[in-house]
């Protein structure tokens, strides 16, 4: 057996108590000098910790979530018994069979090759802290600056620990494609998994004789240390963001967007809402022109039921049409922590002031986050509406399965010619997105020409 050595984390410069956020080695780990160990993040960095000798790992003393500061032990390692390492060998024949913070220090100063932490980015929060960044860089390399720089460009280099490395070289994986999940991008083993997956289906999808060139084949997503640029503020996304982001990208780049747009003249619904909102005062529900929307638009959606469908494979791989005969609606609602969207179901059952009642209840239970995963299922058809808001038109974003969706931006008053001269009328703008695998052009043009006629004569929605 060879020598057990104690590695302790270096001078990592003024940090103290700083987390460890990955472990990359397990027990029985053959591991090379400068294979990274650990990993650490400060409020301003993330430090990888190598290994400063060739070894097995026989104990791991660190795990995620402990908090480390210069001379804590992480790992102990039976040296490798290389015959020409100076490195290992100069450690070996010291006395003391633990390689002490001082000795790596020394060794930081001697050679490239020591467990000189790793920095793999910056996140300076203000000026004062860009100065607290050269200091820190001085502190980690007190003397001169390593051989090889240490300082890692995250433009260049993808982040993965060794294992996951090691994983990648097994497969003939370049990390350098794959956008990585962890913490700081960092590409975790499923991310090598994933990659690999979706390699392998779109071969599948393609054919026996697929060529690679049939993939998307993109350029690796842009790695840049930003905090090289100026002071930087770090904000996690909500959970919501992160669960409609990973919906809203997966639908961009599946489903071939087409957006049509139109407009409706709603002058006198304007007029009859505000009728039915002086009647409806002692009710106490608002008459919103969405509820109006949802109810002619069902008559839309019952004249063109290809708008009210999903596609779906069946078992035998053949994509069908299923075509909805229920008129559930979701509308998107705008809350603190995102984008949500509610379901307000059997429309086609309600009346106006019913459908109101529910979309103030639902607005609300959303802007609270106390929405039931049921309140947000089952809708055949979305509407998106900017219109308390502002703007003139927009490209949303379809939710799939459904196959389109309605963005309705402001109405204003538009000179209108009418008869012989311009007359004001009050114009909504219409943004239909469709899924053109199922909707053709001139069928999304029908339907938003429809959908503008009943709005300008509410009356057409009876029929
Ligand atoms: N044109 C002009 N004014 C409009 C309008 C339109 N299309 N739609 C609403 N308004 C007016 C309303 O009449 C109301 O004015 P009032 O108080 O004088 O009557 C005001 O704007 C506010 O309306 P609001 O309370 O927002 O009701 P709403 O029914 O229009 O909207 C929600 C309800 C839930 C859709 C809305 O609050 C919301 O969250 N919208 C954002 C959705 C979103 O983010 N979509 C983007 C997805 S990519």
């Amino acid at each position: 057996m060879g020598e057990l050595k104690t590695v302790r984390i270096p001078d990592i410069g003024d940090f103290s108590d700083v987390p460890v956020i990955e472990v990359f080695v397990q027990n029985g780990n053959q591991i090379n000098a400068e294979d990274s160990l650990i990993a650490l993040e400060s409020d301003k960095a993330t430090i990888d910790i190598p290994a400063p000798f060739t070894g097995m790992i026989r104990e791991i003393k660190v795990k995620p979530g402990d908090k480390v500061s210069e001379g804590s032990p992480i790992a102990v390692i039976e040296i490798a018994d290389t015959g020409g390492n100076a490195d290992a060998e100069s450690v070996s024949r010291k006395p003391d069979s633990e390689a002490d913070s001082t000795e790596q220090n020394k060794r930081i100063k001697e050679t490239a090759s020591g467990n000189a932490p790793r920095v793999i980015s910056h996140t300076a929060q203000n000026e004062s802290d860009k100065g607290a960044i050269e200091t820190e860089e001085k502190l980690i390399y007190p003397v001169s600056p390593p051989i090889s720089p240490v300082v890692v460009d995250a433009s260049i280099k993808a982040h993965a620990g060794p294992s996951v490395r090691r994983f990648a070289r097994e497969l003939g994986v370049n990390l350098d494609l794959i956008t990585g999940s962890g913490p700081k991008h960092r590409v975790l083993k499923e991310d090598v998994q994933a990659f690999v997956k979706a390699g392998f289906s779109r071969m599948r999808t393609n054919g026996k004789n697929a060529s690679v060139d049939m993939g998307l084949d993109l350029l690796p997503w842009p790695r840049v240390d930003f905090a090289r640029y100026g002071p930087l503020e770090i904000k996690s996304l909500s959970r919501i963001k992160q669960i409609a982001g990973a919906n809203l990208h997966r639908n961009w780049v599946m489903i071939p967007h087409v957006t049509q747009f139109d407009e409706a003249d709603i002058t006198d619904l304007e007029a009859l809402r505000k009728e039915s909102n002086a009647a409806e005062k002692q009710a106490a529900v608002k008459l919103t022109l969405l509820s109006f929307l949802m109810k002619a638009l069902i008559a839309s959606l019952k004249k063109f039921p290809e708008f009210n469908a999903s596609l779906d494979k069946n078992a035998n791989g053949e994509t069908n049409l299923i075509i909805k005969r229920y008129y559930h609606i979701g509308f998107a609602v705008d809350t603190i922590n995102g984008l949500v969207v509610p379901v307000i179901r059997d429309v086609d059952q309600k009346g106006v002031v019913a459908i109101a009642r529910e979309l103030s209840e639902l607005s609300v239970l959303a802007r609270e986050g106390k929405l039931k995963p049921e309140q947000m299922q089952g809708a055949g058809f979305t509407i998106s509406s900017l219109g308390g808001i502002g703007g003139t038109a927009f490209t949303p974003i379809i939710n799939a399965p459904e196959v389109a969706i309605l963005g309705v931006s402001k109405a204003d008053y538009k000179p209108v010619y009418r008869d012989g001269q311009f007359v004001p009328r009050l114009i909504l703008p219409l943004s239909l997105s469709y899924d053109h695998r199922v909707i053709d052009g001139a069928a999304a043009a029908r339907f938003t020409s429809h959908l503008a006629e009943v709005l300008t004569d509410m009356r057409l929605a009876l029929l």
